[in-house]
């Protein structure tokens, strides 16, 4: 992506978080997005290139750098805490998305909780039953595909075959856990966790956290001993909500799939 769209598409999701403003005290020809007077975004120019500059985590800012060109330490702020992207092909808009809101929850999360920006949370969490696939085609938007009435009522018609919604105020779909049971003559009965998904514009707010705790409460229920699952060890995100909830991270295992039967 263009260096001039990133910034455009960036500032568009900026203004879109609760209580942020924007002001130029660089200069005209600087953005600057603060939330409680805090700066998480700046829009400008290097050697004439239009660029943005985020906030991010340290560890998180050196991993994109190995792995985007495009990607440098913040130009003119500290290193180690702010990145600065350039246009580049690796540059996509989910990337860019998943920055911006990533900058500003932190600027959020270091702010006294007095001074933090009231957010809308979780209103629901329920399980979907069996007799109510047409909510899981409803809020096909957060899987990874559409979902088929079929596929919906066949999933949640088999036993031990579980799937828990979050629910917006509003009623909306905003994020999803599903699991299924698993049975072996020598083992307890453990919970595989497949799939964990939350809405973009609903991360970094406990979501998937709820979820996990529901499913795990699901499991206990059903005499369950252990869940588990897998996830890219890329994944940072998945990663550190797995932890927090309390998983350990076996990093010396690797995932073995069949793609064609
Ligand atoms: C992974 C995912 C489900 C997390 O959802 P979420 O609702 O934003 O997570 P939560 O707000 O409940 O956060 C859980 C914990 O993880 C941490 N976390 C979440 N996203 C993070 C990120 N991008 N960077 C660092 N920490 C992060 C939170 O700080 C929180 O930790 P804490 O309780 O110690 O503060 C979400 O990013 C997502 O849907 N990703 C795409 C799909 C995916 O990768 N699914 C999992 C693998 S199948």
């Amino acid at each position: 992506m263009e260096g001039q769209r990133i910034q455009s598409l960036a500032m568009r999701i900026a203004l879109e978080f609760p209580e942020v403003t924007q002001t130029n005290p660089f200069g005209p020809d600087s953005e600057v997005f603060k939330v409680a007077d805090k700066m998480f975004l700046l829009a400008s120019d290097v050697n004439a290139e239009p660029v943005i500059t985020l906030k991010c985590e340290p560890e998180y800012a050196t991993a994109l750098r190995q792995e985007h060109e495009s990607i440098v330490p913040g130009y003119h702020l500290n290193k180690r805490h702010w990145i600065t992207i350039a246009g580049g092909a690796s540059i996509t808009d989910d990337l860019v998305q998943d920055l911006v809101i990533n900058a500003y929850e932190l600027v959020v999360e270091s702010l006294p909780k007095k001074k933090r920006p009231a957010r809308a949370t979780v209103h629901d969490l329920r399980i979907v039953t069996a007799d109510d696939p047409a909510t899981l085609v409803a809020n096909s938007a957060l899987f990874d595909h559409q979902v088929s009435a079929e596929g919906a009522a066949d999933f949640l018609s088999r036993p031990g075959h579980i799937l828990f919604l979050a629910l917006s105020p509003d009623g909306e779909g905003v994020g999803f856990v599903s699991g299924v049971e698993m049975r072996h003559p020598d083992k307890q009965p453990e919970m595989f966790v497949y799939e964990l998904g939350v809405d973009k514009d609903w991360r970094r707010r406990g979501v998937a956290k709820a979820l996990l705790g529901a499913l795990r409460g699901e499991a206990r229920s059903r005499g369950c001993t252990g869940m588990w699952t897998g996830t890219e060890a890329a994944n940072g995100p998945a990663i550190a909500t797995y932890q927090s909830m309390g998983a350990t991270v076996d990093t010396a295992s690797v995932f073995i799939t069949w793609d064609k039967l």
